[in-house]
């Protein structure tokens, strides 16, 4: 098991700033939510395999490496949805993965409502896409699933996590790594992040 990555990028808490401010419109949260998504993904990649090839420069041959495909991107509904745009914009050849989950707001626990994954799914290098990281009950749930269908190599990224959600799915999932670019104080009685973002689903696509 790898500790979790909590990146405090001086500029992604920049955006985090303007993220988590309360009269933050959705059309300015989606952005910053893409945005920090695009500066995210060269810490989510930075292992992916390569193999190496050679290429015709206008001079001579050069040996270089690409990426070792195939990549799937799975963002959990809906508000994994906010990190899609960014990660596919740098990653334009993975294949997407849907999983709908909505998490009981008395149980907390999260509901599937929706799976719809690529083949290649146990050859593939997946990468899961969830805003929050709260009780950790969704992620886990994502991610069993995406095992159940053959999902060997797995990692997850989100935004915001809490310290009961990260003990959550690493005792879950202990081979998946965990990157997040900030980690908060702790969950409040409804199980929301606290200072947090409050609902992202919600602020994503405006239907506080
Ligand atoms: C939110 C969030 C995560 C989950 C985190 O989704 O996007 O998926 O809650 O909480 P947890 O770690 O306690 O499971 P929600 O179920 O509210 O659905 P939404 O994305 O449709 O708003
Ligand atoms: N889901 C959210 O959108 N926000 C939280 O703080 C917890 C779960």
């Amino acid at each position: 098991m790898s500790a979790p990555q909590i990146l405090n990028h001086p500029v992604i808490d920049d955006y985090m700033a303007k993220l988590r401010y309360k009269e933050c419109s959705p059309e300015d949260f989606r952005r910053f939510v893409r945005q920090i998504a695009m500066l995210m993904v060269p810490y989510a990649t930075s292992n992916l395999p390569t193999r190496s090839c050679s290429v015709d420069t206008p001079l001579e041959t050069a040996s270089t490496r690409v990426l070792d495909e195939p990549l799937i991107l799975c963002p959990i509904l809906r508000a994994g949805l906010g990190l899609l745009d960014g990660f596919l914009t740098l990653l334009p050849q993975a294949s997407v993965a849907h999983i709908g989950l909505a998490r009981n707001e008395e149980t907390l626990t999260p509901e599937p409502y929706y799976f719809n994954c690529p083949s290649r799914l146990s050859e593939a290098e997946v990468i899961v896409l969830d805003p929050m990281l709260a009780t950790g009950g969704s992620a886990s749930e994502a991610i069993s699933e995406l095992k159940k269908h053959g999902a060997k190599k797995l990692r997850f990224v989100c935004i915001v996590a809490a310290p009961e959600g990260l003990d959550t799915l690493q005792s879950n999932h202990p081979d998946v790594p965990i990157l997040a670019a900030n980690l908060d104080r702790g969950l409040n009685e409804h199980g929301y992040i606290l200072p947090g973002l409050g609902d992202a689903g919600d602020r994503i696509f405006g239907t506080e």
